[in-house]
């Protein structure tokens, strides 16, 4: 079947639920999201949303943190743009209703992370992305003019060509006119035409095997637009988290870096600091810097993990300020008053994404890409810790007043009818080993060697043995009906090789990409962005 609306946006996290409210002033909008609506990063943020909000910090302190941090190749007028729009996107928050805490003089009470020159950190104790979540989401789900399709999966986008749209002759496809959406429940697949596509599905953590991400992140958006045709860049630059809970059976659990910003410090297994000997900002240096240490003190060591102590603070104000890393810590025996955390590093942030411009219009007419999903040039070669919130709601905005701005035409515009979804001869998947037993191989392959550390030798590798099970994957989509799981694994299939041919493509190190052949970084010709495109495929193929 056919459905049709205005907008239709793919994933439910904050850039999503932020557009959405905005776009549902101008028509329809349907929102599609993998699992349940709650499932996004954002839901897992801890740390929250970096802004100039204290009378003693000024636009230049965070624009200055924030290139720093992008390593020398941040787009400095995104910078300054994302910045200066911060305040204003965060007192909406507030009039929406999010509540972030206050101190006793009524003013934001502001957390300070890695990187940061000031406490600039508005937050919602340790749980402020479930804090925006759900307050947005209350929003959205009661709001006439906008549709939440939960356990439904995009499978591909929609696409005409210019000859198609024009007449013209050109052969390649540009122009974005919604998906086709698994439904996860019946099975049904079906395209949802729109006027405007926004691709906002979050990142790509689960292509590793060790990540502070909820399961959804599968890089989907990234994968749709790259088979699409759209501009791809940077996504060498793959973010790892210094410190994630490790213990046998802790799922994914963040430690925020805020712990390291109320004075905690990181400690090897007999108790010795040892940041001060890589970089003198020390535990709140910047996160390249705090993982490829915590690497190498393991690597040198052997040991499994270091350790995050605090138990030097009172334990009222840990359980006060952290009451969600408390108790999670505890259910493991841990007592993060009295004892330090074990800790190692796991992916945590894709600073590449879908190449946007200003508005967060991707290089397909008619496609965005938000959050996550999109890179903007905001975080260079690091994203700045607490930044990506900021990122989604600023360009939220963005989109949103350009998506008005286009509206008269937009609204003339009629979808063009796509072809109802073939299965072919595809049966369904008898033995589900076939998906997962991939699965496994491609995370295992890609934390492996494909880490904080990496070298090119390493990398051909991963190529090599990434081909044949690409090939496999192929044929599981001819061969079996398609499970939201075969999606996913079709999607971190690319993104590895993706992930595998950028950083194979940057000679030297820089940020979060670091590969022993080249050590240092390049001063000219300077790269900021390393960007892949799927060559268009001829028309009559
Ligand atoms: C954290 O709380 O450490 C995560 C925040 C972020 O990734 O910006």
């Amino acid at each position: 079947m056919q459905f049709e609306t205005d907008f239709l946006i793919i994933g439910s996290g904050i850039a999503g639920l932020s557009f959405a409210l905005k776009a549902a002033t101008l028509g329809r909008v349907t929102m599609v999201t993998k699992k349940n609506k709650v499932d996004s990063s954002t839901n897992r943020a801890q740390g929250g949303i970096a802004c100039v909000l204290d009378k003693n910090d000024t636009f230049a302190d965070h624009i200055r943190d924030t290139l720093i941090s992008g390593a020398g190749i941040c787009d400095e007028e995104v910078v300054r743009m994302v910045v200066e729009n911060g305040p204003e996107c965060v007192r909406e928050l507030l009039r929406i209703g999010v509540h972030f805490e206050q101190d006793n003089n009524g003013q934001l009470d502001l957390g300070r992370e890695g990187g940061h020159s000031t406490r600039r950190i508005a937050h919602a104790y340790d749980l402020t992305g479930h804090e925006i979540e759900c307050t947005l989401l209350t929003a959205a789900s009661g709001h006439p003019n906008i549709n939440i399709l939960e356990n439904h999966i995009a499978i591909d986008l929609l696409l005409a060509s210019k000859s198609d749209t024009a007449g013209s002759e050109a052969s390649h496809r540009d122009s974005c006119h919604g998906a086709y959406v698994l439904d996860s429940q019946t099975g049904e697949i079906h395209s949802y035409a729109a006027k405007v596509t926004i691709l906002c599905s979050g990142g790509t953590g689960k292509v590793y095997l060790y990540t502070t991400n909820p399961d959804i992140a599968t890089g989907d958006g990234i994968a749709m637009a790259y088979r699409a045709g759209a501009r791809i860049a940077n996504l060498e630059f793959v973010q790892f988290h210094p410190t994630c809970l490790y213990h046998p059976k802790a799922k994914n659990f963040l430690i925020s870096e805020a712990v390291r910003g109320e004075g905690g410090r990181l400690i090897d297994e007999n108790g010795r600091l040892f940041m001060q000997k890589y970089d003198p900002r020390g535990d709140l240096a910047t996160r390249d810097m705090v993982a490829r240490a915590i690497d190498t003190e393991m690597k040198t060591s052997g040991n499994d993990s270091v350790f995050l102590d605090i138990t030097h603070q009172p334990a009222d104000f840990i359980k006060k300020r952290f009451p969600h890393i408390y108790k999670t810590c505890l259910s493991y025996g841990i007592d993060m008053t009295r004892e330090p955390i074990p800790v190692v590093p796991a992916a945590h942030y894709m600073c590449g994404g879908i190449l946007t411009d200003m508005a967060g219009r991707s290089s397909i007419e008619s496609l965005y890409a938000l959050g996550e999903t999109a890179c903007t040039g905001l975080h260079g070669g690091n994203r700045l810790a607490s930044n990506s919130l900021l990122e989604a709601v600023v360009y939220a905005e963005q989109a949103f007043q350009q998506c008005k701005k286009d509206w008269p035409e937009l609204a003339r515009k009629n979808p063009p009818s796509s072809p109802s979804w073939s299965s072919g001869r595809a049966e369904r998947i008898e033995e589900c080993i076939l998906i997962t037993h991939n699965w496994d191989q491609i995370r295992r392959l890609m934390w492996d060697y494909v880490g904080i550390v990496r070298s090119t030798q390493r990398l051909h590798l991963v190529q090599e043995t990434l081909a044949p099970i690409q090939q496999q994957i192929r044929q599981h989509y001819r061969d079996y009906l398609l499970t939201p799981d075969l999606v996913e694994l079709r999607n971190i299939a690319l993104l590895a090789d993706l992930i595998v041919r950028s950083a194979l493509a940057r000679h030297e190190s820089r940020g979060l990409h670091y590969i022993i052949d080249y050590p240092n970084q390049v001063a000219e010709p300077l790269q900021k962005f390393t960007t892949l495109q799927k060559p268009p495929t001829p028309a009559h193929h």
